[in-house]
């Protein structure tokens, strides 16, 4: 197998312009994974798709292969069975756990390019504080805080004295994006440090908490793909995280999301690009860091200054199934050229119209629900896309499989008419305890 992947060469890549040439692994099982796969099945290079573990969505245009996703010896051998050409990796754990840099040193696995950084820069993502740290080191703005530990427990209660209410702590690690709070009292924040340090809260992600002041402004989320030199800024997007109308009730994976983020023009965009984006990708090459993949900045504007929240190493969910249909170029071109050396020459075309996407979930969602819904789609949507997220099929029927079950994007001149596309679709779909928000965007509609 060695031989036969070193051996390739520059022949192989020479004859790109050849049509259903290119093997590809999907790594994922959610909405993005779908709305990814959709995109890549339609590209004219594709030769076959496989998506790995996916749902039902993504069975519609690609083959399905159950595996699980942080078996990485596994993986190595499904690439070299499958003749892979690149691997494409959706969600944040196989990163974090160091996917990439298992393929880097894998003889047999030397020929396949994995989209998706390496462990170290998985960290802007897997843990919280080297972000910070990442952010201080190159300038890059973000809200003032400080890391506390089992050591420093009432540095942190000093610190939280010192800073105005409302209180943001955050799990230094993973916590399937639960690691978050935001505290009104200050009682209420010191007895929560308390337990994310000392009670392990979050487990061993809460082992390091850090505090930062909190942040007043509107939320958006912007996307980059680079090829560890340059790098293509995707479409922005809007998500909307809580499981209520008006933005209330409980933080969930997103309920929905429009693109583009409506309230930000041209000119803010170039101020994020030189006060964020570049200073990121410039920290990670001063870093000796080759970032191959999506670079997700979740971003809050306050009073005109865009500031960084967070990193994530991938793209969003929902953002994804909104940020993706507006792509005209075909991704999997782009990706070849990350691949071969040649991405700085490709174009990368948007669509002008704005995509909203609404999210229809499981009752009880996103605390206890339960599965196994039976899910009736409607024959016409209208044009829009549906993209499942927890899904899967039986006996040619899909059933809930899910909080997040399949979200329905449509695209439009406006905002307002895109909305009622994906509404009406909603209304059509059925499934026992199906929820929906029914104002995804509609804060925006007079921007
Ligand atoms: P994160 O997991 O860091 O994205 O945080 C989850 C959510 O908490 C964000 O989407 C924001 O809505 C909110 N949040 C995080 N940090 C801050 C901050 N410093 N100020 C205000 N809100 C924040
Ligand atoms: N929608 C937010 C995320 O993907 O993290």
């Amino acid at each position: 197998w060695g031989r036969r992947w070193c051996t390739r060469g520059f022949s192989f890549f020479s004859n790109y312009r050849k049509l259903n040439i290119m093997n590809i692994l999907l790594i994922g099982s959610g909405g993005r994974e779908h709305a990814i796969a959709w995109k890549i099945s339609k590209s004219s290079m594709i030769k076959k798709l496989i998506v790995c573990p996916g749902n039902a969505g993504t069975e519609l245009v690609a083959q399905n292969i159950e595996l699980d996703i942080n078996d990485f010896n596994k993986i190595k051998l499904l690439c070299i069975e499958e003749e892979i050409d690149i691997v494409i990796v959706g969600p944040e754990d196989p990163l974090v756990n160091g996917i990439s840099d298992y393929f880097e040193v894998q003889k047999e696995l030397k020929g396949i390019t994995l989209i998706g950084p390496c462990k170290k820069a998985a960290q802007l993502e897997g843990s919280k504080d080297f972000a910070k740290e990442f952010m201080k080191k190159y300038n890059i703005p973000t809200a003032k805080h400080k890391t506390f530990d089992i050591n420093s427990i009432e540095s942190g209660f000093k610190f939280l004295e010192n800073l105005s209410p409302p209180y943001v702590l955050k799990a230094d690690g993973l916590a399937a994006g639960k690691g978050v709070l935001i505290l009104d009292k200050l009682t209420e924040a010191k007895k929560c440090l308390k337990e994310m340090i000392l009670e392990n809260k979050f487990g061993n992600a809460s082992e390091k908490v850090v505090i930062e002041e909190f942040l007043e402004g509107m939320e958006l989320s912007v996307f980059v793909l680079t090829d560890g030199s340059t790098y293509k800024i995707l479409p922005t997007a809007k998500d909307y995280k809580r499981i209520g109308e008006k933005d209330t009730g409980l933080n969930t994976g997103g309920m929905g999301a429009v693109s583009p983020a409506t309230f930000i023009d041209r000119f803010y965009l170039e101020k994020i690009e030189m006060e964020i984006v570049k200073p990121t990708i410039e920290g990670l090459k001063k870093e000796n860091i080759n970032y191959l993949g999506f670079i997700f900045f979740g971003l809050i504007d306050v009073a005109g200054e865009p500031k960084v929240i967070e990193y994530n190493v991938r793209m969003g969910d929902p953002e994804s199934e909104v940020v993706f249909p507006r792509i005209k170029s075909d991704l999997l071109n782009l990706l070849v050229g990350i691949k071969n050396g040649t991405f700085s020459e490709k174009d990368l075309h948007i669509d002008k119209r704005v995509a909203v996407t609404v999210m229809l979930a499981s009752h009880g969602y996103p605390e206890k629900y339960e599965k196994n819904k039976l899910i009736d789609l409607p024959e016409d949507f209208n044009e829009s896309l549906i993209f499942h997220s927890g899904t899967k099929s039986r006996s040619s029927n899909f059933y809930t499989n899910g909080g997040r079950v399949m979200c329905v994007t449509s695209l439009s001149e406006s905002l307002k008419q895109a909305l009622e596309k994906s509404l009406k679709v909603c209304s059509k779909i059925n499934f026992d305890g199906k929820y929906y928000r029914k104002d995804i965007g509609r804060d925006l509609i007079n921007y």
